[in-house]
């Protein structure tokens, strides 16, 4: 898999960094938070997911989405799917959602509508990464890990054609990858 990365963008290390920091300042924001929903949205969330929660606090709820809009390609379709709802009702509670990246911004509007429509009493994003010039809806994540430019990324449970999550590091994917 090395050999398909054109530059390493956030080290393993980095990472970790990373997590840690966005770790303490929800912790700060949710200390008298009444057990809220730590709420991931697969497959992507998974490796930030599990790093990030050692690192809040207080009590929570692990919670997960399956909320697909890439396919295979490497852009979004645009087009929001459901595959897996949340088991839980997010009525009168407060929801975090953890997000590997957050790019066109579709997929969020259309989850924290859906929150809000069932009654979350506050839901707010944390992503480990964040790129901007992406989006096609405006959408400004609470909790971001590191802004990137508009590239395409893998690694640490982002993919391409499903692969390449089990990279310990971010990093760009040579176009000859996709172009072929
Ligand atoms: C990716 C990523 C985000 C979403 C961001 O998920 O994990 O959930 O796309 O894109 P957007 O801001 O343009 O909506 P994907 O649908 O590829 O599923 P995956 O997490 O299983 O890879």
């Amino acid at each position: 898999m090395n050999k398909d990365i054109k530059e390493v963008l956030l080290s393993h290390e980095e990472i970790l960094t990373i997590t840690k920091k966005l770790g303490s300042l929800i912790s700060a924001d949710y200390k008298n938070s009444s057990k809220p929903i730590l709420l991931g949205l697969l497959k992507g969330c998974v490796p930030f997911m599990s790093y990030l929660m050692n690192y809040l606090t207080f009590p929570l709820e692990i919670e997960f989405m399956d909320v697909s809009s890439y396919g295979n390609d490497i852009k979004s379709s645009g087009d929001v799917k459901i595959k897996k709802d949340i088991d839980v009702s997010v009525f009168n509670r407060d929801v975090i959602i953890c997000e590997d990246i957050v790019d066109t911004g579709q997929t969020l509007n259309t989850v924290i509508r859906l929150l809000h429509h069932r009654g979350a009493r506050s839901v707010e994003v944390v992503t480990l990464l964040d790129k901007p010039d992406g989006r096609i809806t405006p959408f400004k994540p609470k909790y971001i890990g590191y802004v990137i430019p508009k590239v395409f990324v893998v690694g640490f449970g982002l993919d391409y054609q499903q692969y390449y999550r089990n990279l310990p590091y971010i990093g760009i994917l040579k176009e000859s990858i996709y172009k072929k």
